[in-house]
């Protein structure tokens, strides 16, 4: 498995990320909280590019004592929406919050001395 460097990881901010051709895949490179996540950037529900979707903490019902609804909030979890149909993923698992044998194709990413180095997918 051969891998190739993307860039230095200090390009890429806190909650920013990249979309990069390796070979024959495109790749979502994601700075979340520091730690470095990468997937194929193929939805999987119509293939769409995820990767390039919005980022968004994640909306968390807040209910009362009752288990009543009195609002909504943004949680600590951030998740990638797909701008295709809006099916959204976490962004540390790549997981679908409601469904989780939904989710995206993990991609192996390290940094080395500063340098992002991400491996070339495998065909599906
Ligand atoms: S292709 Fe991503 S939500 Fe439909």
């Amino acid at each position: 498995m051969s891998a190739v460097r993307i860039g230095k990881a200090d390009e890429i901010k806190d909650g920013d990320y990249r979309v990069v051709a390796i070979d024959r895949f495109e790749v979502g490179v994601f700075n979340n909280g520091g730690r470095f996540v990468a997937y194929e950037n193929r939805c999987p529900h119509y293939d769409g590019p995820v990767c390039q979707g919005r980022i968004y903490n994640r909306v968390e019902e807040v209910l009362d004592e009752r288990q009543c609804h009195v609002g909504l909030r943004f949680g600590a979890e951030r998740h990638i929406v797909c701008p295709w149909h809006g099916w959204e993923f976490n962004l540390e698992t790549g997981v679908h919050p409601g469904d989780k044998h939904m989710k995206l194709k993990k991609v192996n990413v390290e940094v080395l001395d500063g340098d992002i180095w991400v491996e070339t997918p495998r065909p599906r």
